[in-house]
């Protein structure tokens, strides 16, 4: 009848005992606490903080774990406790995935054994003992001493049988009790071949599935070799990256229904009156596209500057002028400014090291460091600051592309592997903060962290290696885990791969490879108000359309690179650019293929012109547009001063006037015959838009002081 009265948990949980071994209070050791806590598992945690003398786990090693062990059973032993339950797993790999009655339940169902061991499919540390198992022909032969559950009095006589040494190796000193006939079979050894209990996953990725998108609200894993569902995951050896991206969804850490609920446990609010003190590290290693911009968003971070110690490497001599404009504009405001130059010599790796060790040597709780080649929202540092994860980058990816700032997995040689989930990352089909093994660009560091004695074998100083890597590379060393979140739109990355700071205003060239700034400092700010509803466009002359095109600084930049080319044409009929070598109605001019922008040209034509087109000449559609002829013109009165009345070949022409009557020239414009119609009063930026040949006959007004520019197209000739 007392027996009956015990529901089932209680009598679990009071008879097992859970034992582990973390010397070191690390982030594998949190995950593995945080899951025993997900399930109900009291855990006793062995060595705490006492120095770790069981060798580098990359080798043999760990007897020192069996003797923290022998220590603790001694005192369990003393009391009556025959019928105790020792369950016992490594920690910083080892996550449960059921509780302790299910584990329990699953260890009394194998049949005459008193202790179980985990097993793996290698035999480790020695091959050679692999002729001694009884029995090969399972899916997991061989033991493995990360996880082992049994009666105390048996498992304290396999831990008393035999001497063994701090630096021994814990699974060779079990594997030889194991393949003792007689011990085997006295104490009831059984190895959990099936992974009833524990799944080890070295050698088993294959057999092993996560299951994250099923019906279930959490996601588990399964063996599909013997279609059970472990209790205990095991990321033994060389695995653990496997382990720390299903630490994502394990455990309850993240729900079918409600996505990532561990993110949301780690939250912590910032308290205004006290917040942080952050190094904001900024480094600009290679030339960086619209790096303007970047300089722009460093200091629109918000965020109080004097709680920011700004560092700045700047590797580019090219950007030297910009990064010292900035600096003397805006460093007083920090709380301190540091800056390197290019001409300092230091190795992106070293500038690296040397703001982190900056960092660890101040009052310094965090280290934001950005590359400029990330674009970041303002608000990105206080949302990574309240993320409550030590090591933490926003998601930032080039636009519309796979490209990231971090890696879901990684090969065997160390490099980018893709992850299963990283498109659905990337893209957002599932939002949260994940564990991956390699992080760019932008992170946030929590000093504190990096002060333990351990932790200075971070480094990014690598021979053979990027510093990133280095990094990264240092940190999995070190069990220190690092995340990506995508839970918001942070911002993005320019990609740097084409440019070219040969040219005169590189950027200019930029609108394939970074068509969001390209667009935001090149396109008229009243573009897309053309496309209002209700629009009046206006028409200055019978069908001749106005269109704000093109911003103030493109027809700037535009007019610079033309005339640091500077070949203009001689004004004369022979033309060696055309196929004919003829041009009937000459021009003093430059084309656009031959400063390279050709391309770029047709793009703009066919992305921002043909749409204009469209709105006013309905019903013509011919996309992409074409066009042989695209040039831009100069009339000076010293020069050529006007253009005498033709015809364009062209179904419509654009002239795009890249200055300002009055201003920077006096007369000029563009006079309608038929019409008897002129335009005078051009706009900087705007786009007129007229028929070509037959009805939209037309002249160049004579320019009488100053130099006028315009850019024309003569569109589907
Ligand atoms: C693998 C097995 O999984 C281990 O159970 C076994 O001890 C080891 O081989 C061996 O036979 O040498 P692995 O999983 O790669 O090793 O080892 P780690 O997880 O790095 O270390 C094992 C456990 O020792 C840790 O989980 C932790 O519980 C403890 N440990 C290790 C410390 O407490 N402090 C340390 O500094 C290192």
């Amino acid at each position: 009848v007392f027996v009956i009265l015990f529901n089932s948990h209680t009598q679990a949980t009071d008879e097992v005992v859970v034992l582990t071994v973390a010397t070191d209070d690390n982030h594998g050791l949190e995950r593995f606490l945080r899951s025993a806590k997900v399930y109900n598992i009291d855990v006793e945690v062995l060595g705490k903080g006492e120095e770790w003398s069981g060798g580098d786990m990359n080798f043999p090693g760990g007897g020192q774990k069996v003797i923290l062990l022998k220590n603790r059973l001694e005192k369990l032993m003393k009391a009556d406790n025959k019928e105790k339950i020792i369950l016992f797993t490594d920690s910083y790999d080892v996550m449960f995935l059921g509780n302790l009655d299910e584990i329990v339940k699953k260890f009394k169902s194998f049949p005459d054994t008193r202790v179980l061991f985990s097993a793996e499919q290698f035999c480790w540390p020695d091959a050679k003992l692999a002729t001694q198992y009884p029995n090969i022909e399972v899916v997991s032969p061989y033991l493995n001493s990360g996880g082992f559950i049994g009666y105390l009095p048996e498992i304290y006589e396999i831990i008393n049988s035999n001497p063994i040494k701090d630096k021994d190796d814990d699974q060779l000193y079990y594997t030889k009790i194991y393949l003792d006939k007689d011990l085997r079979e006295s104490l009831k050894i059984t190895l959990d071949h099936k992974s009833e209990i524990f799944q080890n996953l070295n050698g088993a990725l294959s057999d092993v599935q996560l299951r994250a998108n099923t019906t279930e609200e959490w996601p588990y894993i399964e063996n599909v070799v013997t279609k059970l569902r472990p209790l205990i995951v095991h990321g033994n050896g060389p695995v653990k990256n496997t382990l720390n991206h299903y630490g994502n969804y394990l455990a309850k850490s993240w729900s079918v229904n409600e996505g990532c609920v561990l993110c949301k446990e780690k939250k912590i609010q910032l308290k205004e009156d006290n917040l942080p003190s952050v190094m904001m590290a900024v480094f600009i290693e290679q030339a960086t596209p619209f790096l303007e911009d970047f300089l722009d968003q460093v200091i629109d971070t918000d965020y109080p500057k004097n709680k920011i110690h700004l560092f700045i490497h700047n590797n580019v001599e090219y950007h030297e002028n910009e990064v010292e404009k900035f600096f003397g504009a805006y460093s007083k405001e920090y709380a301190s400014a540091k800056r390197i130059n290019s001409g300092d010599f230091i190795s992106e790796a070293e500038a690296r090291n040397l703001a982190k060790e900056r960092c660890i040597n101040s009052a310094c709780d965090y280290l934001f460091s950005v590359d400029s080649l990330s674009r970041l929202e303002s608000n990105v540092l206080r949302y990574l600051l309240s993320s409550g994860y030590d090591v933490i980058a926003p998601m930032l990816t080039r636009p519309g592309k796979a490209w990231s700032n971090f890696w879901g997995a990684l090969n065997s040689a160390g490099f980018y592997a893709r992850s299963a989930d990283y498109m659905d990352i990337v893209y957002g089909v599932i939002k949260g903060v994940w564990n991956v093994p390699f992080i760019t660009n932008c992170y946030l560091l929590k000093m504190s962290l990096f002060r333990a004695p351990k932790a200075k074998a971070v480094t990014y100083v690598q021979e053979g290696h990027d510093s990133d890597m280095a990094f990264c590379a240092s940190l999995r060393e070190l069990n220190i885990f690092m995340y990506v979140s995508n839970e918001e739109d942070f911002g993005h990355l320019v990609n740097p791969e084409t440019y070219d700071i040969t040219k005169t205003h590189p950027d200019m060239y930029q609108l394939f490879e970074n068509n969001m700034e390209w667009t935001t400092r090149y396109l008229h700010p009243e573009y897309l108000a053309n496309f209002e509803e209700d629009r009046k466009h206006l028409m200055p002359c019978t069908d001749v359309y106005w269109f704000p095109l093109m911003s103030d600084r493109f027809c700037d930049e535009w007019i610079a690179i033309m005339e640091a080319y500077g070949k203009w044409s001689d004004g004369t009929n022979n033309d060696k650019r055309l196929e004919s070598g003829y041009e009937a109605v000459p021009t003093r001019d430059i084309h656009m293929s031959q400063v390279g922008l050709e391309r770029h040209w047709l793009q703009i034509l066919k992305d921002y012109v043909r749409p204009l087109q469209e709105l006013v000449f309905t019903g013509y559609y011919h996309n992409p547009p074409a066009s042989i002829m695209n040039f831009v013109v100069r009339y000076r009165p010293d020069e050529q001063p006007s253009l005498r009345p033709h015809h364009d070949s062209s179904t419509y022409t654009i002239n795009l006037a890249l200055n300002t009557p009055n201003v920077d020239y006096e007369g000029g414009g563009c006079r309608f015959i038929r019409y008897n119609c002129s335009v005078r009063n051009t706009k900087k930026g705007w786009l007129l838009m007229h028929p070509g040949r037959l009805t939209h006959y037309h002249e160049g007004l004579l320019v009488t002081k100053g130099t006028r520019y315009i850019m024309i197209s003569f569109v589907d000739p």
